[in-house]
């Protein structure tokens, strides 16, 4: 089955050399899980721009994914460059998808604005950033979850109708 593939990329320094237990990637992959998506690849990396952007392009040229899920690697930390190393690949940005996130954040923290995640189309892939702790993933990942496949399919060519209650 090749529909609906999605990786889930953990950015984290600590995480990648073996000092800190990623539990976002494993949550962020359970949701995808639970809503449908196939996740056939997870791997945690370091905050490194150069690391980040050769794993996004082999999910996206490579691969041919339909969707990347990140965490982490997104705050204000001089190290936090994954939505730079994201939109140095993405080819068109979707900037209501984190507009989404952050909306929601900031219903839920004040502090929801600091969060920097970016998304954006290369080719047929669909890239989405989301925080680095297990909260923060879970609820942006939450607050855009029900669009993703409406937008993966219209990006295919496979959606239906966009009045279509099942979308
Ligand atoms: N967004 C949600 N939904 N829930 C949270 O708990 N924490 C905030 C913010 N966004 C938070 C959130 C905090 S405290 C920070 S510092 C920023 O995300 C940056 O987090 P990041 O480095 O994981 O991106």
């Amino acid at each position: 089955m090749n529909d609906y593939t999605a990786a889930v990329l953990t950015m984290s320094d600590k995480g990648a050399a073996g000092f800190r237990e990623d539990t976002s990637g494993p949550a962020l992959k359970q949701m995808l899980e639970d809503a449908g998506w196939n996740v056939v690849h997870t791997a945690v990396l370091p905050d490194d721009y150069l690391t980040i952007r050769s794993a996004l392009l082999r999910c996206c040229d490579e691969q041919k994914l339909w969707l990347v899920v990140t965490t982490g690697g997104t705050g204000f930390s001089k190290r936090d460059v994954t939505p730079e190393a994201t939109m140095s690949v993405v080819e068109r940005s979707t900037p209501g998808i984190p507009e989404a996130m952050r909306a929601e954040s900031m219903r839920i923290t004040p502090r929801g604005c600091l969060s920097r995640e970016a998304a954006g189309i290369r080719g047929n892939t669909l890239i989405v950033n989301c925080p680095g702790s297990e909260k923060a993933a879970k609820e942006c990942l939450g607050a855009v979850l029900p669009a993703l496949k409406h937008g993966v399919e219209i990006l295919r060519g496979t959606a239906g109708e966009c009045g279509d209650p099942r979308h």
